[in-house]
């Protein structure tokens, strides 16, 4: 295994940026953007270190000063509410006034505290409860916790994430994941993975503006180029990206993600066979890894999460997006339409033909997905079960509603509770400022 020689220094400047829903990740009205801001490092020498079979870039120790905000201590009120809702909804065998005692104490002691595990697993699945993006939060009592939190190596850290990914796929058949790895303490801050996801193919910039592969992930591609990453050679349009993860020390270190830890689809069409000669392929699993998870005050930056796909995702934007991979003109072309004019409606039959072939492979591989109408249905279900618990349920009706028939859903037909920024536990939006 070849250890490149190359490090950067990346600058951890909190970029404001958008990211995927925790389980639908589409939004109809706004164009995503690029996630990923610019490299603000240089190449830094030789890095002596070896590879030990996952490394791409090891470790370089650099002489720039560590530019991330100073993690500030937990505000007990923070904590308080938390608990308060903690002990509300499930019944912990410590009594409320002693673990309050306790947590303060830890707080004036040293500016932050330890949840218990059930803490931790409550917060994550309230997080997910909390994300109104989310079409699929029906199943949020299902999320599955890993605690890691004892790790902050970036080298642990991919390594676990790796497993995160084979204990999730299982095959196909997927199921919701957290991993939660060092919480940011004050003074220290916990690791970072810089990927938007876990899973992510690169994009590739060529003359004229054109991209190869997925053009969300070119300054993304750009930064892991220069940091030392090497991509196929000849470079496809779905090459795995390598995990960029820093330390409390900082420094972006790459690890490729093995192989064996990605299940990929690849898609064909169940009536036009030349669709397999487009050799498009998906990831099965979603696993967002840039949303800081925030509970009772403490932020866990590195919280990678992971639900099953919708189809739309894949077949209704990620393939079909003008600023994604554009397919809808060769899909039409694959199906002979008449794309002389819009109003043949030649776009609206390729994203059905799209969307389709993306349902019936995943669905002939054996892959978890979900489809828009059963999960608008659902989703509907969750709403009246908040309800019945008491609870509001906000949602935000431009992620909610599919980027395909929305009409034909019912989540389309009506409106939802308004969104509170300020709720807590959640995922917040990568490049939040620090609590
Ligand atoms: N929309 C994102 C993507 O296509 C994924 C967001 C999370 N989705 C999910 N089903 N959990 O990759």
């Amino acid at each position: 295994m070849t250890a490149f020689v190359k490090s950067l220094v990346e600058t951890r400047s909190h970029r404001p940026a958008r990211s995927g829903c925790p389980v639908n990740g589409h939004e109809n009205g706004q164009v995503n953007g690029q996630v990923n801001g610019q490299v603000n490092g240089q190449v830094n020498g030789q890095a002596n270190g070896q590879a030990n079979g996952r490394v791409v870039a090891p470790a370089q120790r650099s002489a720039s000063p560590d530019t991330e905000p100073v993690c500030v201590p937990v505000d007990v009120a923070d904590a308080q509410a938390f608990l308060e809702q903690f002990y509300a909804e499930t019944a912990p065998f410590e009594p409320f006034e002693a673990r309050l005692r306790e947590v303060r104490a830890e707080i004036a002691e040293t500016g932050s505290y330890e949840h218990t595990p059930q803490e931790l697993t409550f917060g994550a699945r309230v997080a997910w409860r909390n994300s109104a993006r989310c079409i699929g939060r029906l199943y949020w009592q299902g999320l599955r916790v890993r605690d890691r939190r004892q790790l902050s190596a970036p080298q642990d850290v991919a390594e676990e994430c790796a497993e995160h990914l084979r204990l999730t796929t299982r095959g196909g058949q997927i199921r919701s994941t957290i991993t939660v790895f060092a919480p940011d303490r004050p003074g220290r801050p916990g690791p970072r993975i810089h990927n938007e996801q876990l899973i992510r193919y690169a994009g590739y910039r060529r003359s004229g503006g054109i991209v190869h592969g997925d053009p969300r992930n070119v300054d993304f591609t750009d930064r892991v180029t220069a940091l030392g990453w090497q991509p196929p050679t000849p470079p496809g349009r779905f090459d795995l990206l390598p995990l960029m993860i820093s330390g409390p020390a900082t420094r972006a270190e790459l690890f490729e993600i093995p192989r064996d830890a990605v299940l990929e689809v690849t898609l064909r069409h169940p009536e036009y066979a030349q669709f397999a000669d487009l050799q498009l392929r998906w990831h099965a699993v979603p696993a967002i890894s840039n949303m800081p998870l925030v509970i009772g005050g403490v932020r866990y930056s590195a919280a990678p999460f992971n639900g099953w796909y919708l189809n739309t995702e894949i077949g209704a934007r990620n393939l079909a997006d003008a600023d994604r991979y554009d397919l809808l003109p060769v899909i039409a072309e694959l199906l002979g339409l008449d794309t002389s004019s819009v109003r043949t409606l030649w776009r609206d039959r390729a994203l059905v033909e799209l969307t389709r072939a993306v349902q019936y492979s995943f669905d002939a591989a054996g892959v978890r997905m979900a489809d828009h109408h059963t999960e608008s249905e659902r989703f509907l279900s969750h709403v009246a079960n908040e309800q019945k618990a008491g609870r509001s349920c906000p949602a935000d009706w431009s992620w909610i509603v599919p980027p395909l028939s929305g009409g034909l859903t019912p989540v389309f037909h009506r409106y939802y509770d308004k969104p509170d920024p300020a709720v807590r536990p959640a995922f917040l939006s990568p490049g939040a400022p620090v609590v």
